[in-house]
Protein backbone atom coordinates (compact mmCIF):
# COMPACT_ATOMS: atom_id res chain seq x y z
CA UNK A 1 0.00 0.00 0.00
CA UNK A 2 1.31 3.44 -0.77
CA UNK A 3 2.58 5.25 2.24
CA UNK A 4 0.50 8.80 2.90
CA UNK A 5 2.45 11.71 3.39
CA UNK A 6 1.70 15.38 3.53
CA UNK A 7 5.07 16.47 2.47
CA UNK A 8 4.75 18.92 -0.78
CA UNK A 9 8.27 18.15 -1.90
CA UNK A 10 7.88 14.22 -2.72
CA UNK A 11 8.20 12.74 -6.08
CA UNK A 12 5.57 10.33 -6.95
CA UNK A 13 8.22 8.12 -8.56
CA UNK A 14 9.81 8.05 -4.86
CA UNK A 15 7.58 4.31 -4.68
CA UNK A 16 8.75 3.02 -7.40
CA UNK A 17 12.62 3.84 -6.92
CA UNK A 18 12.40 2.13 -3.00
CA UNK A 19 10.91 -1.02 -4.35
CA UNK A 20 14.25 -1.54 -6.15
CA UNK A 21 17.19 1.37 -5.33
CA UNK A 22 19.49 -1.48 -7.43
CA UNK A 23 17.32 -0.37 -10.56
CA UNK A 24 19.00 3.48 -10.31
CA UNK A 25 22.04 5.14 -10.94
CA UNK A 26 21.59 8.70 -10.47
CA UNK A 27 24.15 11.79 -11.20
CA UNK A 28 23.56 15.12 -10.53
CA UNK A 29 25.21 18.31 -9.58
CA UNK A 30 25.62 22.11 -9.54
CA UNK A 31 27.94 24.96 -10.42
CA UNK A 32 30.52 25.95 -8.22
CA UNK A 33 29.72 30.02 -8.21
CA UNK A 34 28.51 30.28 -4.39
CA UNK A 35 26.90 28.52 -1.21
CA UNK A 36 23.98 26.85 -1.99
CA UNK A 37 20.59 28.11 -0.65
CA UNK A 38 17.22 26.94 0.63
CA UNK A 39 16.00 26.74 -2.83
CA UNK A 40 18.76 24.65 -3.75
CA UNK A 41 18.19 22.51 -0.38
CA UNK A 42 14.73 21.86 -1.14
CA UNK A 43 14.49 21.66 -4.47
CA UNK A 44 17.21 19.21 -4.92
CA UNK A 45 20.05 18.35 -2.64
CA UNK A 46 17.42 17.08 0.11
CA UNK A 47 16.11 14.48 -2.66
CA UNK A 48 19.89 13.19 -3.26
CA UNK A 49 20.49 12.54 -0.12
CA UNK A 50 17.18 10.71 0.27
CA UNK A 51 18.05 8.67 -2.95
CA UNK A 52 21.77 8.00 -1.48
CA UNK A 53 19.81 6.97 1.60
CA UNK A 54 17.67 4.43 -0.32
CA UNK A 55 20.54 2.95 -1.38
CA UNK A 56 20.95 4.13 -5.04
CA UNK A 57 24.07 4.71 -6.10
CA UNK A 58 24.90 8.59 -6.22
CA UNK A 59 27.00 10.69 -8.16
CA UNK A 60 27.65 14.14 -7.26
CA UNK A 61 29.29 16.64 -9.58
CA UNK A 62 31.19 20.12 -9.39
CA UNK A 63 30.68 21.52 -12.63
CA UNK A 64 34.03 23.77 -12.61
CA UNK A 65 34.30 24.26 -16.24
CA UNK A 66 30.63 25.08 -16.41
CA UNK A 67 31.58 27.95 -14.31
CA UNK A 68 33.20 29.33 -17.33
CA UNK A 69 30.08 29.13 -19.68
CA UNK A 70 28.98 33.42 -19.01
CA UNK A 71 32.49 34.98 -17.77
CA UNK A 72 36.18 34.84 -18.45
CA UNK A 73 37.33 33.96 -15.64
CA UNK A 74 36.30 31.72 -12.55
CA UNK A 75 36.89 34.08 -9.57
CA UNK A 76 37.58 32.27 -6.13
CA UNK A 77 36.82 28.98 -8.00
CA UNK A 78 38.86 26.97 -5.14
CA UNK A 79 36.85 28.74 -2.33
CA UNK A 80 33.70 27.84 -4.15
CA UNK A 81 34.34 24.18 -4.77
CA UNK A 82 35.19 23.88 -1.42
CA UNK A 83 32.13 25.74 -0.16
CA UNK A 84 29.68 23.15 -2.39
CA UNK A 85 31.09 20.36 -0.96
CA UNK A 86 31.36 21.34 2.24
CA UNK A 87 27.39 21.94 1.88
CA UNK A 88 27.18 18.49 0.21
CA UNK A 89 28.57 17.23 3.44
CA UNK A 90 26.76 18.97 5.86
CA UNK A 91 23.44 18.09 3.80
CA UNK A 92 24.12 14.40 4.37
CA UNK A 93 25.55 13.38 1.12
CA UNK A 94 27.95 10.37 2.44
CA UNK A 95 31.71 10.05 0.64
CA UNK A 96 31.53 6.67 1.37
CA UNK A 97 28.45 5.75 -0.42
CA UNK A 98 28.20 8.82 -3.06
CA UNK A 99 30.90 9.78 -5.73
CA UNK A 100 31.75 13.76 -5.38
CA UNK A 101 33.97 15.02 -8.31
CA UNK A 102 34.41 17.76 -10.54
CA UNK A 103 34.49 17.32 -13.92
CA UNK A 104 37.85 19.24 -14.78
CA UNK A 105 39.32 16.47 -12.78
CA UNK A 106 38.31 13.83 -15.50
CA UNK A 107 39.98 13.52 -18.54
CA UNK A 108 38.09 10.37 -19.83
CA UNK A 109 34.56 12.12 -19.44
CA UNK A 110 35.64 14.98 -21.07
CA UNK A 111 36.88 13.60 -24.38
CA UNK A 112 33.51 12.04 -25.13
CA UNK A 113 32.42 15.31 -25.96
CA UNK A 114 34.16 14.85 -29.19
CA UNK A 115 31.80 11.87 -30.25
CA UNK A 116 28.69 13.22 -28.80
CA UNK A 117 29.27 16.55 -30.75
CA UNK A 118 29.57 15.07 -33.51
CA UNK A 119 25.89 13.49 -32.96
CA UNK A 120 24.08 17.07 -33.00
CA UNK A 121 23.52 19.51 -35.25
CA UNK A 122 24.42 23.49 -34.64
CA UNK A 123 20.96 23.91 -35.16
CA UNK A 124 19.83 22.17 -32.74
CA UNK A 125 22.50 23.73 -29.97
CA UNK A 126 20.98 27.22 -31.00
CA UNK A 127 17.35 26.13 -29.85
CA UNK A 128 18.33 25.33 -26.49
CA UNK A 129 15.76 27.69 -24.42
CA UNK A 130 17.85 27.70 -21.16
CA UNK A 131 21.35 28.30 -23.05
CA UNK A 132 19.13 31.06 -25.26
CA UNK A 133 18.01 32.76 -21.98
CA UNK A 134 21.77 32.39 -20.36
CA UNK A 135 22.82 34.40 -23.58
CA UNK A 136 20.57 36.67 -22.60
CA UNK A 137 21.77 37.07 -19.44
CA UNK A 138 25.55 36.44 -19.89
CA UNK A 139 27.99 39.39 -18.41
CA UNK A 140 30.08 38.63 -21.67
CA UNK A 141 30.22 40.47 -25.03
CA UNK A 142 29.90 37.73 -27.24
CA UNK A 143 28.91 34.30 -27.28
CA UNK A 144 31.79 31.39 -26.41
CA UNK A 145 31.91 28.33 -27.95
CA UNK A 146 31.59 27.08 -24.60
CA UNK A 147 28.51 28.28 -23.57
CA UNK A 148 27.16 27.05 -26.81
CA UNK A 149 28.00 23.52 -26.65
CA UNK A 150 27.87 23.03 -22.35
CA UNK A 151 24.42 20.93 -22.53
CA UNK A 152 26.85 18.25 -24.81
CA UNK A 153 29.50 18.19 -22.03
CA UNK A 154 26.79 17.91 -19.51
CA UNK A 155 25.39 15.18 -21.63
CA UNK A 156 29.23 13.58 -21.71
CA UNK A 157 28.81 14.30 -17.02
CA UNK A 158 25.78 12.07 -17.38
CA UNK A 159 26.58 9.56 -19.76
CA UNK A 160 29.88 8.99 -18.70
CA UNK A 161 28.69 7.16 -15.40
CA UNK A 162 26.09 5.86 -17.13
CA UNK A 163 22.94 7.25 -15.09
CA UNK A 164 19.56 6.67 -15.73
CA UNK A 165 18.44 9.15 -13.23
CA UNK A 166 18.76 12.81 -13.24
CA UNK A 167 17.18 15.10 -10.29
CA UNK A 168 17.04 18.53 -11.76
CA UNK A 169 15.26 21.76 -11.57
CA UNK A 170 12.83 22.34 -14.52
CA UNK A 171 15.24 24.76 -16.52
CA UNK A 172 17.85 22.17 -17.02
CA UNK A 173 14.74 19.79 -18.81
CA UNK A 174 15.98 20.71 -22.07
CA UNK A 175 19.61 19.63 -21.12
CA UNK A 176 18.14 16.19 -20.44
CA UNK A 177 16.26 15.85 -23.51
CA UNK A 178 19.67 16.84 -25.72
CA UNK A 179 21.37 13.82 -22.86
CA UNK A 180 18.58 11.26 -24.12
CA UNK A 181 18.83 12.05 -27.90
CA UNK A 182 23.01 11.67 -27.76
CA UNK A 183 22.63 8.46 -25.89
CA UNK A 184 19.91 7.54 -28.81
CA UNK A 185 21.66 8.75 -31.53
CA UNK A 186 25.09 6.91 -30.51
CA UNK A 187 23.34 3.91 -29.68
CA UNK A 188 21.65 3.70 -32.87
CA UNK A 189 24.78 4.71 -35.02
CA UNK A 190 27.46 2.54 -33.02
CA UNK A 191 26.48 0.11 -30.47
CA UNK A 192 24.15 -0.02 -27.30
CA UNK A 193 26.64 2.02 -24.45
CA UNK A 194 24.22 4.06 -23.18
CA UNK A 195 21.16 4.12 -21.22
CA UNK A 196 18.38 7.05 -22.08
CA UNK A 197 17.82 8.52 -18.66
CA UNK A 198 14.74 10.37 -17.24
CA UNK A 199 14.85 13.39 -15.37
CA UNK A 200 13.57 13.71 -11.63
CA UNK A 201 11.68 16.50 -11.02
CA UNK A 202 11.22 17.62 -7.45
CA UNK A 203 7.55 18.79 -6.91
CA UNK A 204 8.38 21.22 -4.45
CA UNK A 205 7.24 24.23 -5.92
CA UNK A 206 9.70 27.08 -6.60
CA UNK A 207 10.93 29.19 -2.83
CA UNK A 208 10.76 32.71 -3.73
CA UNK A 209 13.59 34.80 -2.17
CA UNK A 210 13.21 37.62 0.32
CA UNK A 211 12.08 40.13 -2.52
CA UNK A 212 9.27 38.06 -3.21
CA UNK A 213 10.80 36.89 -6.61
CA UNK A 214 12.96 33.11 -7.36
CA UNK A 215 15.28 32.59 -4.94
CA UNK A 216 18.28 33.03 -6.71
CA UNK A 217 22.69 33.87 -5.84
CA UNK A 218 22.54 36.74 -7.89
CA UNK A 219 19.19 38.24 -7.12
CA UNK A 220 20.89 38.77 -3.69
CA UNK A 221 17.38 37.73 -1.76
CA UNK A 222 18.47 34.21 -0.70
CA UNK A 223 19.01 32.38 2.67
CA UNK A 224 22.01 30.08 2.82
CA UNK A 225 22.39 26.95 4.33
CA UNK A 226 25.47 28.14 6.12
CA UNK A 227 23.79 31.10 7.19
CA UNK A 228 23.69 31.78 11.26
CA UNK A 229 20.41 31.79 12.92
CA UNK A 230 20.64 35.45 13.25
CA UNK A 231 21.32 36.11 9.87
CA UNK A 232 18.47 34.00 9.12
CA UNK A 233 16.20 35.72 11.44
CA UNK A 234 17.30 38.94 9.92
CA UNK A 235 16.99 37.86 6.66
CA UNK A 236 13.17 36.42 7.14
CA UNK A 237 11.92 39.60 9.47
CA UNK A 238 13.08 41.63 6.33
CA UNK A 239 10.82 39.38 3.66
CA UNK A 240 7.92 40.94 1.82
CA UNK A 241 4.54 39.93 2.84
CA UNK A 242 1.19 41.73 2.69
CA UNK A 243 -1.27 43.47 4.20
CA UNK A 244 -3.68 41.17 4.97
CA UNK A 245 -3.67 39.79 8.64
CA UNK A 246 -5.11 36.62 8.62
CA UNK A 247 -2.79 34.65 6.88
CA UNK A 248 -3.54 31.68 4.63
CA UNK A 249 -2.52 29.60 2.01
CA UNK A 250 -3.15 30.85 -1.22
CA UNK A 251 -0.02 30.92 -3.53
CA UNK A 252 -1.89 32.77 -6.53
CA UNK A 253 -2.94 35.66 -4.44
CA UNK A 254 -0.46 36.12 -1.76
CA UNK A 255 2.64 34.68 -2.86
CA UNK A 256 5.03 35.64 -1.02
CA UNK A 257 3.04 34.65 1.93
CA UNK A 258 2.57 31.36 0.44
CA UNK A 259 5.95 31.06 0.05
CA UNK A 260 6.88 31.43 3.33
CA UNK A 261 4.18 29.16 4.62
CA UNK A 262 5.71 26.43 2.19
CA UNK A 263 9.51 27.03 4.19
CA UNK A 264 7.99 26.37 7.30
CA UNK A 265 6.24 23.19 5.75
CA UNK A 266 9.16 21.34 4.38
CA UNK A 267 11.58 22.43 7.56
CA UNK A 268 8.38 20.58 9.73
CA UNK A 269 7.12 17.67 7.05
CA UNK A 270 3.51 18.97 6.81
CA UNK A 271 0.82 20.70 5.00
CA UNK A 272 1.54 24.61 4.20
CA UNK A 273 -2.37 25.04 4.93
CA UNK A 274 -1.83 23.45 8.62
CA UNK A 275 0.89 26.08 9.55
CA UNK A 276 -1.02 28.80 7.87
CA UNK A 277 -4.14 27.90 10.21
CA UNK A 278 -1.86 27.75 13.15
CA UNK A 279 -0.98 31.10 12.73
CA UNK A 280 -4.05 32.35 11.85
CA UNK A 281 -5.21 36.05 12.89
CA UNK A 282 -1.49 36.31 14.40
CA UNK A 283 -0.71 38.19 11.14
CA UNK A 284 3.11 38.70 9.38
CA UNK A 285 5.12 39.28 12.95
CA UNK A 286 3.84 35.79 13.93
CA UNK A 287 4.21 34.08 10.51
CA UNK A 288 7.84 35.26 10.30
CA UNK A 289 8.67 34.32 14.08
CA UNK A 290 6.82 30.61 13.14
CA UNK A 291 9.23 30.40 9.76
CA UNK A 292 12.28 31.89 11.75
CA UNK A 293 12.08 29.06 14.74
CA UNK A 294 11.41 25.98 11.89
CA UNK A 295 14.37 27.23 9.68
CA UNK A 296 16.35 27.44 12.08
CA UNK A 297 15.30 24.24 14.13
CA UNK A 298 15.42 22.36 10.62
CA UNK A 299 19.18 23.66 9.76
CA UNK A 300 20.76 23.59 12.88
CA UNK A 301 22.13 19.91 12.63
CA UNK A 302 23.20 20.62 9.70
CA UNK A 303 24.90 23.88 10.67
CA UNK A 304 27.10 22.58 13.20
CA UNK A 305 28.30 19.66 10.90
CA UNK A 306 29.10 22.47 8.17
CA UNK A 307 31.41 24.50 10.76
CA UNK A 308 32.89 21.38 11.90
CA UNK A 309 34.18 20.47 8.95
CA UNK A 310 34.90 23.41 7.73
CA UNK A 311 37.67 23.60 10.37
CA UNK A 312 38.96 20.79 8.15
CA UNK A 313 39.71 21.45 5.14
CA UNK A 314 42.55 18.55 4.30
CA UNK A 315 39.36 16.94 4.68
CA UNK A 316 37.28 18.73 2.21
CA UNK A 317 40.09 18.65 -0.47
CA UNK A 318 40.21 14.59 0.76
CA UNK A 319 36.77 13.84 -0.14
CA UNK A 320 36.74 15.60 -3.53
CA UNK A 321 40.67 13.47 -4.23
CA UNK A 322 39.23 10.07 -3.84
CA UNK A 323 35.51 11.21 -5.52
CA UNK A 324 37.91 12.48 -8.79
CA UNK A 325 39.60 9.09 -8.53
CA UNK A 326 36.64 6.64 -8.59
CA UNK A 327 34.99 8.77 -11.47
CA UNK A 328 38.35 8.32 -13.46
CA UNK A 329 38.00 4.52 -13.22
CA UNK A 330 34.30 5.00 -14.27
CA UNK A 331 35.11 7.40 -17.16
CA UNK A 332 38.14 5.29 -18.43
CA UNK A 333 35.89 2.11 -18.53
CA UNK A 334 33.07 3.99 -20.40
CA UNK A 335 35.70 5.46 -23.30
CA UNK A 336 37.06 2.13 -23.73
CA UNK A 337 33.20 0.75 -24.60
CA UNK A 338 32.86 3.91 -26.64
CA UNK A 339 36.22 3.29 -28.57
CA UNK A 340 35.72 -0.16 -28.78
CA UNK A 341 31.89 0.52 -30.40
CA UNK A 342 33.63 2.87 -32.98
CA UNK A 343 36.20 0.88 -34.42
CA UNK A 344 38.95 3.58 -32.37
CA UNK A 345 40.50 0.86 -30.25
CA UNK A 346 43.74 0.45 -31.69
N1 LIG B 1 23.81 22.77 -15.48
C1 LIG B 1 23.64 22.49 -14.08
C2 LIG B 1 23.30 23.80 -13.37
O1 LIG B 1 23.53 24.85 -13.89
C3 LIG B 1 24.87 21.88 -13.43
C4 LIG B 1 25.25 20.56 -14.05
C5 LIG B 1 26.36 20.28 -14.77
C6 LIG B 1 24.49 19.35 -13.98
N2 LIG B 1 26.39 18.99 -15.17
C7 LIG B 1 25.26 18.39 -14.71
C8 LIG B 1 23.26 18.99 -13.41
C9 LIG B 1 24.80 17.07 -14.88
C10 LIG B 1 22.82 17.68 -13.59
C11 LIG B 1 23.57 16.74 -14.32
O2 LIG B 1 22.81 23.75 -12.26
Amino acid sequence: MAETTTRPDLHEEIHEIRRDPGAYRVLTGDRPTGRLHLGHYFGTLRGRVELQDLGVETYVIVADYQVLTDRDVAERLQEHVEDLVLDYLAAGIDPRRSTIFAHSAVPALNQLLLPFLSLVSVAELGRNPTVKDEIAHSRQAAVSGLMFTYPVHQAADILFCKANLVPVGRDQLPHLELTRTVARRFNDRYATVFPEPAALLSAAPVLLGTDGTKMSKSRGNAIALSATADETARLIKGAKTDAERHITYDPDARPEVSSLLLLAALCQDRAPEQVAQEIGAGGSAALKRTVTEAVNDHLAPMRARRIELSHDRAHVRAVLREGNERARAQADATLDEVRKAMNMAY
